[in-house]
């Protein structure tokens, strides 16, 4: 059955109004469309852990800066609305920007040192467009459950930091990161790697394969490892926005030798394409 689509803020809030008042627990997942199986990924773990499952397609404008890629990131409605009928999603809900950011809208919301480096550094104001728009949409759909990926490792970081602070009733829930056959992370964004290109970036699964083995065999010099994520990267001729090992639950900096969890980023360009990956040490797999 083709699942319902809803444009409106407020048909969209009654509808998920309607489904806890029968009882319904209302599991979400947010994206900006151009859907792959990462996003279908969480679709599914939504549907585990609930039973009126919400996707929402918006490629929200306030998180991209001025000379990003807001005007030519993919689109394809009619195609995701495809893929999250067959996935079985109760409700689609796919705004337009001037829905969720109607004449008079002044409120953002900003997250404070968790949004500074490595995405927050390269993109700026990036992580305030992330945090208002996940807002407004936890206010519209009102989860109990919402999946996210780690994939955008900061993100999810700072969607659970925002969950905290504003005592939002949320259970943010992350999904590992799900990849092409040959390792390179999906993404909305992989379309736009001409075949050469998509050849070059493997060497970002390739680099943090090879870190998390060493890590693996007893390695814990944190600029070690991203030595070894690092060297096929430059090997491609990728030009290298960071490579950098942090603590896994506040991106805290690692000096020297690892001694808590930590996850290992990586943000590149290929072309006119920007990437990023990462792998949790000791914890996944590449
Ligand atoms: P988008 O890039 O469409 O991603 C939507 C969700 O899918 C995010 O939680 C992201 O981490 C997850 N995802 C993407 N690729 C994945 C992969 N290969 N494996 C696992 N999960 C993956 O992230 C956004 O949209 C936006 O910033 C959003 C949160 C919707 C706010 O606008």
């Amino acid at each position: 059955m083709p699942s319902r689509t809803l444009t409106v803020p407020d048909e969209a809030r009654a509808a998920c109004e309607a489904a806890r008042s029968l009882g319904r627990r209302v599991g979400f997942v947010p994206t900006m469309g151009a859907l792959h199986a990462g996003h279908l990924a969480l679709v599914d773990e939504s549907k585990r852990r609930a039973d009126f499952v919400v996707a929402s397609i918006f490629v929200n404008p306030t998180q991209f800066g001025p000379n990003e890629d807001l005007s030519r990131y993919p689109r394809d409605l009619a195609g995701d609305v495809e893929k999250l009928s067959r996935a079985d999603v109760d409700l689609v809900f796919a705004p337009d920007p001037s829905a969720m950011y109607p004449a008079g809208d002044d409120t953002r919301v900003r997250v404070g040192a968790l949004a500074a480096p490595l995405e927050g550094a390269c993109r700026p104001g990036h992580f305030d467009g992330v945090a208002t728009v996940v807002a407004k949409l936890f206010g519209i759909v009102g989860p109990c459950v919402a999946v996210f990926g780690r994939k955008d490792y900061q993100q999810l970081l700072i969607v659970r930091r925002v969950v905290r602070d504003l005592f939002l009733a949320v259970d943010v829930v992350a999904h590992p990161i799900v990849r092409d056959p040959d390792g390179l992370a999906m993404s909305s964004r992989n379309v736009f790697l001409s075949p050469a290109d998509r050849a070059r970036a493997l060497s970002i699964a390739q680099g943090l394969r090879s870190a998390a083995a060493r890590f693996a065999r007893g390695e814990r010099r944190a600029r070690e490892l991203e030595r070894s994520a690092r060297e096929p990267l430059e090997a491609a001729g990728a030009s290298i926005d960071y490579v950098e090992v942090r603590g896994a639950e506040d991106l805290s900096i690692v000096r020297d030798e690892i001694a808590a969890p930590a996850v290992l980023l990586v943000a590149s360009r290929f072309g006119s394409t920007r990437l990023i990956d990462n792998v949790v040490l000791g914890a996944d797999d590449v």
